[in-house]
């Protein structure tokens, strides 16, 4: 039985696919089948920062009108256990009804280790079609303050569904800002929004420049390191979290601090 785990936000533009697809990689890199679904009906774009929208055959709305089988609309990232059904994109968001939604995934449900389900931003129809589909939920967010604003609304409509576990991930953090005290720490957003973490995602350069090409080196790198940990912390129950902090310690770190800050 897989673990249905929905990523969410308050504030849109925070990094539900990034993390999705980043912890996605990680789980599958330890050998457990996970499959990645975009809640994102009609404006999804999972399968373009994958760098799979090529590989496009059938997805979510051919599944549900019937004309191809389930295992048709997966794609399989090549040298791992990750899957991915794109989102119904010649259909509207409103043609898909939640429970037609939680029906076939829990049709898979026996199929993978874990399922997450990439949360559409906002919290109209999409919200709704995706909280109710899973068990877990992981609310990112952003060292800002209206980011945390935000998650501390989604985290109280998250409430009233029957969900058994939340935690937070926090992203875009920038050690170099954390060292200097000049933002909110993950800590402290924990203890503002009263839910425990999951992982803390540096901010990573990598990230900007390959989702622009429509790649992500979410694998290898600072971001890298975050999302393994962040895997191991659902998988294992690891508190570990990633220190953003670490690079700007000591002599050489301050004044890589102090470039950062006047570059
Ligand atoms: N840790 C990070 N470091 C650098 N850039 C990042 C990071 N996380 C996300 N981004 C960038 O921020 C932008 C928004 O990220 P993403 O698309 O994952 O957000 P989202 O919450 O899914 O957005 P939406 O609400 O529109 O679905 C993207 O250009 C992405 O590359
Ligand atoms: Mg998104």
């Amino acid at each position: 039985m897989s673990n249905r785990i929905v990523i969410t936000s308050g504030k849109g533009g925070v990094g539900k696919t990034t993390v999705t697809a980043g912890l996605g990689i990680a789980l599958a890199s330890r050998g457990l089948s996970t499959l990645l679904i975009d809640g994102d009906v009609g404006l999804n774009n999972l399968d373009v920062v994958m760098g799979m929208e090529n590989r496009v055959a059938y997805d979510m709305a051919d599944v549900l009108a019937g004309k191809c089988r389930v295992g048709q609309a997966l794609i399989q990232e090549s040298g791992m256990p990750l899957y991915i059904m794109p989102s119904a994109h010649a259909m509207y968001s409103e043609q898909i009804k939640s429970g037609d939604f939680r029906t076939l995934i829990m049709r898979l449900d026996h199929d993978f280790d874990y399922i997450l389900i990439d949360c559409p931003a906002g919290i109209e129809g999409g919200f709704h079609r995706s909280v109710s589909a899973c068990e877990y939920a992981v609310v990112v967010t952003t060292p800002h303050v209206s980011a945390v604003r935000d998650a501390d609304k989604v985290l109280n409509l998250i409430g009233s569904y029957d969900i058994k576990g939340v935690s937070l991930v926090v992203n875009r953090v920038r050690g170099d800002l954390l060292a200097r005290g000049e933002v909110m720490t993950p800590a402290d957003i924990s203890s503002v929004l009263r839910y425990p973490l999951l992982g803390v995602v540096p901010e990573d350069d990598a990230i900007t420049v390959y989702s622009q090409l429509g790649r992500l080196a979410l694998s290898d790198g600072e971001s890298g390191k975050s999302f393994t940990m962040i895997a191991s912390a659902l998988v294992s129950g690891s508190r570990k979290l990633y220190d953003p902090t670490d690079r700007y310690r000591g002599v050489i770190g301050y004044l890589k601090s102090r470039l950062r800050k006047n570059a």
